[in-house]
């Protein structure tokens, strides 16, 4: 994924990453005594939520760093509750009741090991359950983005994410073998934080953006400027959020 993940940050101005995460959680609808994988656990939120109500949860994420956190803020938890992990190779063969999944697996391109290794940490009868970023997630931002880079003579960057329709998501998971129960795209304008809201989502997210724009400031106060008419609203920035929300089973007896 090749990103250093600011977990303070990540915990502060983008906190609304885990809270708009919460319903993902009801539908997930776990019981107490579910054995749950919370792929990319971030700092720990909705593990340590999921265990408070007596659901054995795991957490996996790719930087140590978060999960140095995630083990600062809930000492109670053994170590080995936070976990590093690799989306594309879980490496826990057929254990969970259930994987869920929030705002991570549009940072794995690779789709189809993602979801094998999904697949493959799930035991028969065991549910999928995740939001990711959908297709045209973000596409204002992207779009005034590489407009600004082209003004200033800069070349399109290739972007680090993956946003899928509804048909694509829904055949990687049946390549893989996982049963679509739901699938659904829906807008969710996110607010951000703070006067230079989105200057500070483009430092956290969009570093393959900046790496070689001279003036970041001048840069990131430019591109606040000219999307201010489509992006701020009410007092507040917004950054334009598309959701993909899948529901997967993997079929008994496979
Ligand atoms: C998202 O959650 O949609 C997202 C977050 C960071 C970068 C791109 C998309």
């Amino acid at each position: 994924m090749g990103l250093v993940w600011n977990a303070e940050l990540y915990d502060g101005k983008h906190a609304f990453v885990a809270s708009y995460g919460a319903d993902l959680f009801e539908l997930l609808a776990a019981q107490p005594g579910e054995r749950v994988l919370d792929l990319g656990c971030g700092t720990g939120d909705h593990v340590a939520a999921l265990r408070a109500r007596g659901i054995d949860a795991l957490g996996v994420d790719a930087s140590a760093e978060m999960l140095a956190r995630a083990r600062q803020k809930f000492p109670d938890h053994p170590a080995h509750v936070f976990r590093v992990g690799d989306a594309r190779s879980l490496d826990v063969a057929g254990e969970f009741d259930a994987v869920v999944s929030n705002a991570v697996l549009h940072w794995v391109p690779d789709a189809d090991l993602a979801a094998r290794s999904i697949h493959a940490a799930l035991r028969p009868g065991g549910r999928f359950v995740a939001e990711l970023g959908g297709s045209g997630n973000t596409a204002t931002i992207g779009g005034g983005v590489e407009a600004l880079r082209g003004a200033r003579g800069l070349p399109p960057v290739r972007s680090p994410w993956y946003f899928p329709t509804v048909g694509q998501y829904a055949a990687v998971l049946e390549r893989a073998g996982l049963e679509v129960r739901q699938a659904w795209l829906f807008d969710r304008p996110t607010q951000l934080e703070g006067d230079d809201g989105l200057a500070t989502w483009v430092r956290m997210f969009g570093h393959h953006w900046l790496t070689d724009v001279p003036d970041v400031d001048a840069f990131l106060a430019e591109l606040s400027h000219a999307l201010r008419p489509a992006l701020h609203r009410d007092g507040h920035w917004f950054a334009d959020y598309r959701r993909l929300r899948v529901v997967a089973v993997k079929p008994s007896g496979r």
